[in-house]
């Protein structure tokens, strides 16, 4: 497990620009984020949802909301990409990965809520996601999603993804891409996260 101090977490943010000149934060959940995390879920159009789980879902299940809920947890982390919408904090889109550190493989899934769709959100979560595959030291960057889901098969293609079939299921195909840039090219709140642990383990 990859420990991680709460009370740091909100430390490890980002801010994503949009090519619409608009800018959100990105952030690890917490456990305080469980309701709106879970507001998102649900507020998310049936496809979208269906898209994003693989599977016919109304909300997260509790056992993986305490997953999702707990950054770290099983080398897993889950963000939120939030912006102040006339004065409160709204979560337009989340991600969630995984880095196995034995393979140097970086998997992940992410959303965008459907109103939001369309707007550059997940093209800019997707290059945040790569940085942060970057700063864990990861070679491959993954995932599996509907051989149907269009929107996210073109996200990924625009994007320098390979594609491959996924292990042991046809209905899904697997983006896959190489990663060769160097962190700093693409600065990102775990690349910080990931100095300053080198910097620590340099000190003792
Ligand atoms: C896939 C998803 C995350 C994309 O987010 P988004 O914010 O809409 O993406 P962007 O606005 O950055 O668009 C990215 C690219 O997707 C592609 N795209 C968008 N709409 C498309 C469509 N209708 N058909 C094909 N490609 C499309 C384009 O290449 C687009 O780039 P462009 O705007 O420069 O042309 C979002 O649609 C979503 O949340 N879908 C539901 C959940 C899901 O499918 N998750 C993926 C499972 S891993």
């Amino acid at each position: 497990m990859t420990a991680l101090r709460l009370d740091d977490l909100r430390q490890h943010s980002d801010i994503l620009r949009l090519r619409t000149g608009k800018s959100l934060t990105l952030r690890f959940v917490e456990p305080g984020d469980a309701e709106i995390l879970q507001a998102y879920f649900r507020a998310l159009s049936t496809r979208s949802r269906y898209n994003r789980f693989l599977g016919a879902i109304r909300e997260l299940p509790q056992t993986l909301l305490g997953h999702f809920i707990h950054a770290g947890e099983d080398d897993r982390f889950s963000v939120i990409a939030v912006m102040t919408i006339d004065g409160i904090e709204t979560v337009v889109g989340e991600a969630r990965y995984g880095f196995e550190a034995d393979t140097r493989r970086f998997e992940f899934g992410l959303s965008v809520d459907d109103r939001w769709q369309g707007q550059g959100i997940g093209s800019a979560l997707l290059r945040n996601l790569e940085c942060r595959a970057a700063a864990l030291g990861a070679e491959l960057v993954f995932g599996d999603t509907l051989r149907s889901n269009d929107v996210m098969i073109g996200l990924a293609r625009k994007s320098g993804f390979a594609f491959a079939p996924t292990p042991g299921d046809w209905k899904l195909v697997r983006f896959e891409k190489h990663i060769d840039a160097a962190p700093q090219d693409i600065p990102c709140a775990s690349w910080r996260l990931a100095a300053e642990r080198i910097a620590h383990q340099a000190a003792i």
